[in-house]
């Protein structure tokens, strides 16, 4: 219980920013951002919701920095079509064909972006229209 109280001090993970949204892609249709919004916005947008447990150590650890390196991947508030991130895009539709994407850990308390193989079909076929 102490350690649980004294690890809460340490000051990552409270920096739960949300910066303004520059620019998104260009989607081809809404129903392909709403897919995707739901199954990466929280981590590859500046739109995360940050849950409740998101505030309490050491998930707060966790998720902070799943959203700075996710960020850092790519970011669909962030997208203005630069070379980097066209050689992204390969990767974006790899991780959905594979179900690489979003991990597992998110999925166990996220059930909605669990999404079915035809959603699959439709958010990679989305991003193709999108970004080819
Ligand atoms: C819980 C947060 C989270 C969610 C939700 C999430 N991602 Fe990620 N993603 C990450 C993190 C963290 C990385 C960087 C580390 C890594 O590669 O695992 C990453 C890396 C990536 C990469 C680049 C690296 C690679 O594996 O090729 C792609 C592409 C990607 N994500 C696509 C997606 C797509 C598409 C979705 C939605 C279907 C999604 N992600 C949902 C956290 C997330």
């Amino acid at each position: 219980m102490a350690l649980f109280l004294l690890i809460q001090l340490v000051p990552y993970g409270r920096n739960h920013s949300n910066p303004p949204v520059v620019q998104e892609p260009n989607w081809d249709s809404p129903a392909t951002r709403e897919l995707a919004k739901t199954a990466c916005f929280d981590c590859h947008s500046n739109e995360s919701v940050w849950p409740w447990y998101s505030n309490i150590a050491p998930a707060s650890w966790l998720v902070q920095r799943d959203v700075e390196e996710a960020r850092a991947e790519i970011n669909f508030s962030e997208w203005t079509g630069s070379a980097a991130q066209m050689r992204k895009v390969d990767d974006l539709f790899e991780v959905v064909e594979e179900s690489a994407m979003p991990p597992v850990q998110y999925l166990l308390l996220h059930a909605e972006a669990n999404l079915s193989a035809e959603q699959r079909q439709q958010l990679l076929e989305g991003f193709q229209r999108t970004f080819q």
